[in-house]
């Protein structure tokens, strides 16, 4: 059974997401989500999200690509994350072209999938609330 685990935030969950999903899992058999921790968004990426780390998860678990949701809490668990789940593929979008290629030498192939053109979730809440988080429209 070929493993492949993409990690990432997945908030507002969006085409784009499930876009990448879709591919990810067409990769392989079993496909793994590392959904970034409530914790890990707010202090290392600078993020906060709307829905948290449980609401992110059980929208993922509803995804028929998805077979399993884990926890990313640092920049520093992806090289245990390969061993320990016995990971075939590595998918990023490419977004991230380039900075996980040392995954290689664990011995897994590293995949960045194109991205989705106009569509995040950064602009759906800009979109949607404006640049100074203002309801626009009411
Ligand atoms: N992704 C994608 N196409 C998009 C948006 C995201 O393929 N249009 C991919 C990213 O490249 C990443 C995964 O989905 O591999 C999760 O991305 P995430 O950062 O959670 O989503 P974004 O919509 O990019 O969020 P933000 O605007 O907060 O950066």
């Amino acid at each position: 059974m070929k493993r492949v685990i993409t990690y990432g935030t997945f908030d507002l969950l969006h085409y784009g997401h499930i876009n990448l999903l879709r591919r990810a899992k067409e990769m392989g058999d079993y496909l793994i989500v590392a959904l970034s921790t409530d914790y890990f968004n707010e202090i290392d990426k600078g993020k906060k999200t709307y829905f948290s780390y449980e609401q992110r998860k059980q929208l993922l678990e509803a995804v028929r690509y998805v077979d399993l949701v884990i926890p990313e809490e640092n920049w520093e668990q992806k090289i245990n994350d390969m061993h320990e789940y016995h990971i075939d593929t590595f998918v990023m979008g490419d977004d991230w072209k380039g900075k996980f290629d040392f995954l290689r030498d664990e011995g897994v192939d590293v995949v960045y999938l194109p991205r989705t053109p106009e569509i995040s979730t950064t602009k759906i809440k800009t979109d949607i609330y404006g640049k100074k988080g203002l309801i626009i429209g009411l």
